[in-house]
This record gives structure tokens, sequence and C-alpha cells, in this order.
């Protein structure tokens, strides 16, 4: 085992946008670690790719400080959520495959609906310019290491655990997968960011998009596609 992390994204373009949260036992952590980059009021709104607690159970405590803020998500994922944690009154905006989000600086957020990969309300979120793909639970691997990129992780630890998580957890929608990467291909992706542990260094000099992730035992990190 090589622990394992979770990742949020903080994009900060005219608009400032939150990526996804971390698990609930770190939810206040999370809070105040994100205070510390920036005024919560400054979020114009939230991106939650998928409602499952690990990505989403830093919602209680941060929409505790900001009620009001968007969080834009599948239908599936209003379900999710809203069965996790109640109806709270949360302003929870349902995007589908397509829909996009003006970001400024002549940037757009566009949502791609990966449903079943692995639950059914997840999706990925494209961010053009930079051409990232914040791919959520579809690519990834349990392997975290403290300097948060790919190309800092022994490359064999990291393709072995990038092939067990994709049998663990990808094998049986590899079919939709696929085709989802045609899809996504179309958006002219050249970049990967995975929810799951480490992401790919060409971010590290773009410095527009901040990791904000938790950690869970073992170690923290931010994996590659
Ligand atoms: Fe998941």
């Amino acid at each position: 085992m090589n622990g394992s992390s979770q990742n949020a994204y903080l994009i900060e373009e005219e608009k400032t946008v939150l990526i996804d949260t971390v698990w609930t036992p770190h939810r206040f952590d999370f809070v105040e670690d994100l205070k510390r980059e920036i005024d919560l009021k400054k979020i114009d709104f939230i991106v939650a790719n998928h409602g499952e607690c690990d990505h989403s159970g830093s919602l209680t405590a941060l929409m505790d400080e900001i009620p009001d803020t968007p969080i834009y998500c599948t239908a599936q994922a209003v379900k999710s959520i809203e069965g996790q944690y109640g109806k709270r009154g949360w302003n929870l905006q349902v995007v589908k495959t397509g829909d996009s989000v003006d970001i400024g600086n002549g940037k757009q957020l566009v949502f791609v609906e990966m449903k079943m990969l692995h639950w059914p309300d997840s999706m990925a979120t494209y961010m053009t310019g930079y051409n990232i793909l914040f791919s959520n639970d579809a690519f990834g691997q349990h392997c975290a290491v403290e300097e948060l990129f790919n190309d800092r992780a022994n490359p064999c630890l990291l393709n072995k655990e990038a092939m067990k998580y994709f049998a663990n957890i990808l094998n049986p929608f590899a079919a939709i997968l696929t085709k989802k990467l045609d899809e996504i291909g179309k958006l002219n992706d050249d970049c990967s960011l995975p929810w799951r542990d480490l992401a790919r260094e060409p971010l590290a000099d773009r410095g527009k998009v901040r990791g904000v992730g938790g950690v869970l035992p073992g170690g923290s990190g931010h994996h590659r596609l």
C-alpha cells in the first residue's frame, strides 16, 4: 500500500472556481487550508464532479461559510449529495455533457458526464485554454508522494498502481471509458488532473490552478494519467 490522496483544485481566472473537496473527516482542515489560500467569498462557484463522500465530504463545512455559492453537478449528483447530507438549500446547478461556463480570460469549463465511471453521478470537467481535464475518478492510482506530481514518483510503482486501480475500479466499465476517451479527445485534451492522486507536471508551471487536496493516511499526493 502506497498511500492515497484526494485532490481539490482551485482555479483563479477572472472567476474563481473550486473543483471538488475532500473526505468528510478532513473537512475542517480542508476549509482552513483553503482559507489560507483565498478569501472563501471570492469563490464564484464550486464544481462537484462526483458525490462520493471522499469528494463531497467537505461541502458541509464549506457551505456553512459560503452557503449561497452555486455548485455545478450532474442531476444524479444532486440525488447523491442530497441523499447523504439532506436537502440543505444549497444552490445545486444541474449540468450535462456539453454545458459550459465562462471563467474569463478567454477560458471555459466544459462538463462531460462520465456515468458509471465509476458512479452514476460522475462527470469530468474540461478547462479550455490550458486544455486541462479534471478527470475525476476515471484515471488515477492509489499512490501518494509528497512532491505531488507524477514525474517525482517512481514510474514503475506508479504504473503498477495505475494498472491495479484500473483493474479494480474501472475494468467493468472499460467499454464505456473507451467511448468517453473519444468524446473527451475531441475537446483537445493534452493534460489531465485526476482527482485521485498524482497530477501531471505542466500545471506546476502554469500557476493558475492550485491543488488544495487533503490527505488520507499513508501520505499525500496528486496523480497523473
Ligand atoms: Fe469515487
